[in-house]
């Protein structure tokens, strides 16, 4: 366990800052990478915890993969069939990403393969990607059906799939999509609502193709996809902390180059447009997945209402959404948000519990919070605890800025999951 003393704010934080390339898009190109003819080349992808799992995954499987400095490049295997019997478990870590992903991607193989995780993933629940694949023929055998450690059997043939998801989850969404791709007929794919859509981008972008509109997917059989060369945008989730602090901390200005746009991403710029919150948005691209520079400042915010229909798009924010409500005005509720309980932590219970140390007035509800904002948030009276969870450790690294003071936060390694430059960026801001 490492614990950190935590920075205090001196003076606001200000400056230009390029946040490190997407995690989700960095997985996907690793995967995409790999099944395709010819060479893939990664540019500012995201050197993570996570995203270092899937390297390694797949570098397991006989894909060469080499690395270096921000970028990644792939000799694709050109197809699902050319993969080489891993000699030793794969081990997940901490990534549901890859675990749920690969889940898909793996499900006809000639081989046993099987897959480990840490102690939080190994509690995440996987049988709302299992229990789909098994309809289409996947031998799958997981702890209680549910969970890691598991097996992937050795299996020759996916049927096609008609399935309406029971949950909003881009992940289980994508492990459908890559199974349905070495089905011996289409699927057809119902979203409870609409998530982000890497994968189906992605997958334009290496040639493949793919009907969709609205909540409904169709996939078709295919395994010829053509290796790219690819720019991933800055993480819209790791922006999230530094646009939360420039709202939230006084004297704050700040320019985020280049951050992810992709619509299904941008919950968390409406949730702060709907609290009162301006910001400039500039040097849009129109690239496969769009990009631009956010620039924001500090400005007042009053309450807001989300419900279910609004999270899918910043699933992953809500805990910086709860951070913000604290130091809005009147009564914030958040209903629908279920899927936090099954995040790298419980976040309805993490992001209540540790936010109150610094006297935030929030309510945990089975599906969300209710937070009375307004509140000076004073310094912690505790330690913190990231819990092991990186968005949560970087949130109260946030909050602790806004309640000035000293701070001490506990299990601080976990921050590499998704953001492993994130002390040096917020010292760069504050210099
Ligand atoms: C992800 C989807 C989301 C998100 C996770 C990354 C992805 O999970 O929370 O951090 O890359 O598809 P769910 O699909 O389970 O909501």
């Amino acid at each position: 366990m490492t614990t950190v003393a935590l920075p205090q704010n001196n003076n606001g934080l200000n400056g230009t800052l390029t946040v490190p390339g997407d995690k989700s898009i960095s997985h996907r190109s690793v995967m995409f990478g790999a099944v395709s003819r010819g060479t893939t080349i990664v540019d500012h992808f995201l050197f993570s915890d996570d995203c270092l799992r899937t390297i390694a995954a797949f570098k397991a499987l006989g894909v060469p993969i080499t690395t270096n400095n921000e970028q990644v490049t792939i000799e694709g295997r050109g197809g699902f069939d050319n993969f080489q019997k891993p000699t030793h478990p794969l081990d997940m870590g901490n990534s549901g990403t890859s675990t749920r992903l690969l889940l898909g991607l793996l499900a006809k193989q000639p081989f046993d393969i099987k897959m480990v995780g840490d102690a939080s993933l190994s509690k995440r629940p996987l049988n709302r990607v299992i229990e789909p694949l098994t309809q289409m023929g996947s031998k799958i055998t997981a702890q209680a059906n549910n969970f890691l450690p598991l097996t992937l059997h050795v299996n020759q043939k996916l049927a096609g799939l008609e399935y309406h998801l029971p949950v909003a989850s881009a992940q289980v969404k994508s492990a459908l999509i890559w199974a349905g791709l070495q089905a011996d007929s289409n699927s057809h794919l119902t979203e409870k609502l609409i998530t982000r859509d890497h994968t189906e981008k992605m997958l334009h972008q290496f040639g493949g193709t793919l009907q969709q509109s609205g909540k409904e997917i169709e996939v078709s059989p295919q395994h010829d996809f053509q290796g790219q060369h690819l720019y991933v945008p800055g993480d819209i989730s790791s922006a999230a902390f530094f646009i939360v602090a420039g709202v939230c901390v006084p004297n704050s200005k700040i320019t985020l180059k280049q951050v992810g746009l992709n619509q299904t991403r941008t919950g968390i710029l409406d949730a702060l447009t709907k609290m009162g919150a301006q910001f400039e948005i500039s040097n849009r691209s129109t690239d496969s997945e769009p990009a631009g520079d956010i620039t924001i400042k500090d400005q007042p915010l009053h309450s807001l209402t989300l419900t279910q229909a609004d999270i899918p798009g910043m699933v992953d924010e809500v805990p910086l959404i709860v951070l913000a409500a604290t130091q809005a005005a009147g009564t914030t509720v958040i209903s629908g948000a279920q899927e936090l309980r099954v995040k790298e932590t419980d976040r309805i219970a993490t992001v209540t519990q540790e936010l109150q140390k610094f006297g935030a007035d929030i309510e945990q509800r089975p599906d969300g919070f209710v937070i009375n904002g307004g509140t000076k948030l004073h310094p912690a009276d505790q330690p913190l605890d990231s819990h092991g969870d990186h968005r949560i450790g970087m949130m109260l690294a946030i909050a602790n800025l806004i309640a000035g003071g000293a701070g001490q936060l506990e299990n601080a390694e976990a921050i590499n999951i998704s953001y492993p430059t994130f002390w040096q960026d917020l010292a760069q801001l504050q210099a």
